[in-house]
């Protein structure tokens, strides 16, 4: 670090090319910045230093180290003096965008003597705007190494009756530090494109273990997910038969079509049937074909699902439903690979993948004699059980998204975002009919919303009061729903205002008084949207 020092003294040019009519005293401000270099450290603390000494030796405030990307396509406010972190992260601009930006493309300083009468400035981080404009002169020069322009130093200079000779010579002057930094501010741009190629390949590594094995169709990201995931990696290329439980609407039929995809019958067809949905004296026809004649209105012979299948999977849907006799027959046909139609003597050979499904306990069927055991024991070799909705914690906002791009798509609504109070309520909500029952809500919530936006409002009633009731607040339906959406509007202006009550109540047109009276009747957070 002492190279600094010794660069200073070596290079008596910067100081000889210092005018003398600077509005302050040039030659400490120097020292306190050779001092401050040479202490080394940090370089975030040597930088923010610098721009320390700049204000209180020079009146230079507001000062901002901006870096070049590494791909040199735009330069970022790196280290700023007297504004918000949040206003800096702001500050970002393309090569030959407003000053900054044209100083780096150019390599030449550049000084604007009243910033209010130039169109130019474009003020980005927003820093400026509750100053009158008019007595601040805008300063900033090229950061150089090795004559490559890596960044640009800018400082605010209010002025009073300063003539435009004074601020050229402080401009120079500031050409002399920003030499001075140069080397420490390269190496630092040099850090920051490591560590950003690191969080680029981190974040696409991880990406790839999270994404690996989920099935393209399946949303959803928890744990409990992924576990399925695995598991149907692991089934789907062998024939074995598999047993998917889960509640209804969990997705049931989903993960078959997944096993399917990933399976050497992919390539076959997927027929899926369900054993509710027929009657008894169909069902078996319905699986295994029939002959002509072979019952009343048997006209003609005809092919079952099971034929339909061959090369292919077949998925029996709600297992648990089926009839004694058919029990029976599906039994023989997994042992032998063969089955007669009904009416029938032909032996009918196929190769079929076997998936079934069901959301009734199989074992207290079995005990009560109404599933067959050793049909249990065919189909449940090996089981996928799918959690329900209410278990899988982020994921319902994961498949709240997912479904309302899909929605919005399929109705040509212009829907991004769901507001936050909306969020909570899907989050708070319970899903009984699990993911169906998600996408039917999203679906309709996406045809009423109003705006760009699915509100709580939107929402149907029973997620509304669900919000509310959780807190056991309220049992009259139309109090609820009223309250719902002033709990929503406050929420919003909260999020709007950055958790700032007195502005929130201003927005609203109420008082502080009845804001803050509210946000502690309905429990809102507001500390979060301070962030
Ligand atoms: N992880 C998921 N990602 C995206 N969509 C999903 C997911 N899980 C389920 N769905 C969707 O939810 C709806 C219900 O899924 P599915 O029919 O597979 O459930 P199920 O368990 O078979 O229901 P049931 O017990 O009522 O037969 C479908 O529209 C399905 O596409
Ligand atoms: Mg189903």
């Amino acid at each position: 670090m002492c190279r600094h020092i010794a660069f200073v003294i070596e290079s008596p040019m910067i100081i000889s090319e210092l005018k003398t009519n600077l509005g302050f005293n040039g030659l400490s401000v120097l020292y306190h910045i050779a001092r401050i270099l040479a202490a080394g450290g940090e370089l975030e603390r040597v930088m923010s230093d610098i721009l320390e000494v700049l204000e209180i030796h020079a009146g230079m405030h507001r000062g901002m180290i901006s870096i070049l990307s590494s791909d040199s396509s735009k330069v970022k406010i790196d280290v700023a003096r007297g504004i918000s972190d949040d206003d800096r992260r702001k500050g970002t601009y393309l090569i030959g965008e407003g000053i900054t930006g044209k100083v780096v493309e150019s390599g030449k300083p550049i000084l604007i003597p009243r910033v209010k009468d130039e169109p130019s400035f474009l003020n980005k981080t927003g820093a400026r705007s509750n100053l009158e404009k008019s007595n601040i002169a805008f300063l900033c020069v090229p950061i150089k190494a090795s004559d490559a322009v890596v960044g640009a130093l800018s400082v605010d200079r209010v002025v009073g009756n300063e003539s435009n000779e004074t601020l050229e010579d402080e401009l120079n002057f500031l050409e002399a530090i920003a030499n001075l930094i140069a080397q420490s501010v390269n190496e630092r741009r040099k850090n920051q494109a490591r560590i950003e190629a690191l969080e680029r390949e981190n974040l696409e590594l991880r990406k790839t273990l999270e994404d690996m094995g989920r099935p393209d169709e399946m949303i959803g990201n928890s744990s409990l997910m992924r576990e399925i995931y695995r598991q149907i990696a692991q089934v789907a290329p062998s024939p074995t038969t598999v047993l998917i439980r889960g509640e209804t609407g969990t997705g049931k039929e989903l993960v078959a079509r997944a096993i399917h995809q990933k399976s050497m019958f992919k390539d076959g067809p997927f027929i899926a049937v369900n054993c509710a949905a027929l009657p008894e004296s169909l069902l078996e026809s319905a699986l295994f074909g029939h002959e002509k004649g072979s019952f009343t209105g048997a006209t003609q012979q005809r092919m079952g699902q099971f034929e339909a299948a061959n090369n292919g999977t077949l998925f029996l849907d709600e297992i648990g439903e089926m009839s004694q006799s058919a029990q029976g027959r599906l039994l023989r046909a997994i042992q032998e690979k063969e089955f007669q139609r009904v009416g029938g003597t032909e032996l009918i050979h196929v190769n079929v993948r076997l998936i079934a499904a069901t959301n009734r306990n199989l074992e207290e069927d079995v005990k009560a004699g109404r599933f067959r055991e050793d049909l249990y024991y065919r189909v449940n070799v090996f089981t996928l059980s799918i959690p329900p909705m209410r278990e899988r914690g982020a994921d319902v906002l994961l498949l709240s998204d997912y479904f309302t791009k899909k929605y919005a798509k399929i109705h040509n609504k212009n829907i991004n975002r769901i507001s936050t109070p909306a969020i909570d309520m899907l989050s708070a909500y319970h899903w009984p009919g699990n993911v169906r029952e998600l996408e039917n809500v999203i679906e309709r919530s996406v045809l009423v919303a109003q705006d760009d936006v699915i509100n709580g409002h939107d929402l149907p009633p029973t997620l509304q009061m669900k919000d509310l009731q959780s807190r056991g607040e309220r049992k009259n339906t139309f109090e609820t729903l009223v309250a719902s959406y002033e709990k929503e509007l406050i929420t919003e202006a909260l999020k709007d205002t950055r958790g700032n009550q007195s502005e929130a109540a201003r927005v609203l047109g109420t008082t502080k008084r009845v804001i803050q009276y509210k946000i502690r009747n309905y429990g809102i957070e507001y500390k979060r949207f301070k962030r």
